[in-house]
């Protein structure tokens, strides 16, 4: 079913597209057209996908339709419980839907890929090696020349360097999740898929990991799918945010972000974004206040 004629999408009899209660709309509802851009050669697609755990009445997400073009930067968004987590592990091949289909470049995706780097929204690094070795765990497994050097690279570029032979029980939580990332990114995966990655770090660092993170995906132009809580930083990061709602777990709907690139932080102090955040938060706020239980 194509995403226009889904049931998950707003309908116009609800409100007319792009123009949430009642001030004037900044941001562009995604349509047709912008959504064949993505069709037409996929990284990632979802086919009416639903979840549903046994122990669970009300589906973890449920026929969610979304593609997701190569080097597209995409951020999902929604309220705790709303089905982020589970519709990334779909994506990752960690979990099969209970309904409906994933491809990654066209081929069914039964099974995790060393096409996607994972970043989890709890750190999980191997406690027996090092900072290093855990980042240099993917180069080495997948062969590639000096993957010593490229874990060290990496841990300069999060900030790391410093504690490459660290255990990770000796380093913050936000320091562990930084070690994630630089693990995540050490194979050049061509699709990112990150959980909340920066929820856990102090609003300078996770400032500077934003901007970091936009800087590599200028230089290598993966396919992004960032979850967050956080509306700001969907909107810096991504070039389309799809707003879930919860209970069950569906697209309420989807945002094309109008800034241009490279961006930096500057941008968030501008009328444009400030407005487009009113957007998106009253469209949440709506789908929080109808699934609030
Ligand atoms: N393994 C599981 N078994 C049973 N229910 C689960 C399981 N994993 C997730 N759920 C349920 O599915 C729903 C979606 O969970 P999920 O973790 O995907 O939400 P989320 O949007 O990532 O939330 P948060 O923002 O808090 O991380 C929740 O109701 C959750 O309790
Ligand atoms: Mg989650």
């Amino acid at each position: 079913m194509a995403r226009g004629t889904s049931p998950n999408t707003f309908r116009a009899a609800q409100r007319p597209a792009g123009t949430p209660l009642g001030h004037a709309p900044h941001l562009h509802v995604v349509g047709a057209e912008a959504r064949s851009q993505a069709e037409s050669a996929p990284r990632l697609h979802l086919d009416n996908v639903t979840v549903r755990f046994s122990s669970r009445a009300v589906p973890a997400v449920e026929d969610i339709s979304l593609s997701i073009g190569r080097g597209e930067f995409v951020a999902l968004l929604g309220p705790s419980g709303c089905g982020k987590s589970t519709l990334l592990n779909v994506l990752a091949g960690f979990c099969s839907p209970t309904q409906g289909h994933v491809h990654l470049d066209g081929e069914p995706l039964t099974a995790p890929s060393a096409k996607c780097g994972v970043v989890f929204q709890k750190h999980s690094l191997f406690p027996w090696m090092t900072a290093l070795d855990n980042v240099a765990f993917g180069p080495r497994r997948l062969g590639m020349p000096d993957p010593r050097r490229i874990a060290q690279e990496l841990l300069d570029t999060v900030g790391l360097g410093h504690v490459a032979n660290s255990w990770p029980s000796s380093l913050s939580g936000g320091m562990q999740q930084r070690v994630g990332i630089a693990r995540a990114l050490a194979t050049r995966p061509p699709v990112l898929l990150m959980d909340e990655p920066f929820g856990a770090l102090d609003a300078q660092t996770r400032s500077l990991m934003q901007e970091e993170l936009l800087s590599i995906w200028d230089k290598l132009r993966p396919t992004v799918v960032f979850v967050t809580h956080d509306i700001e930083e969907a909107i810096f990061l991504a070039d389309r945010v799809v707003v879930m709602q919860a209970f069950p777990g569906r697209i309420a709907q989807e945002f094309a972000i109008p800034f241009m690139r490279p961006r930096s932080a500057e941008i968030m102090d501008s009328a444009k974004f400030i407005e487009s955040r009113r957007e998106i938060a009253d469209i949440i706020r709506i789908e929080a206040r109808k699934s609030f239980r």
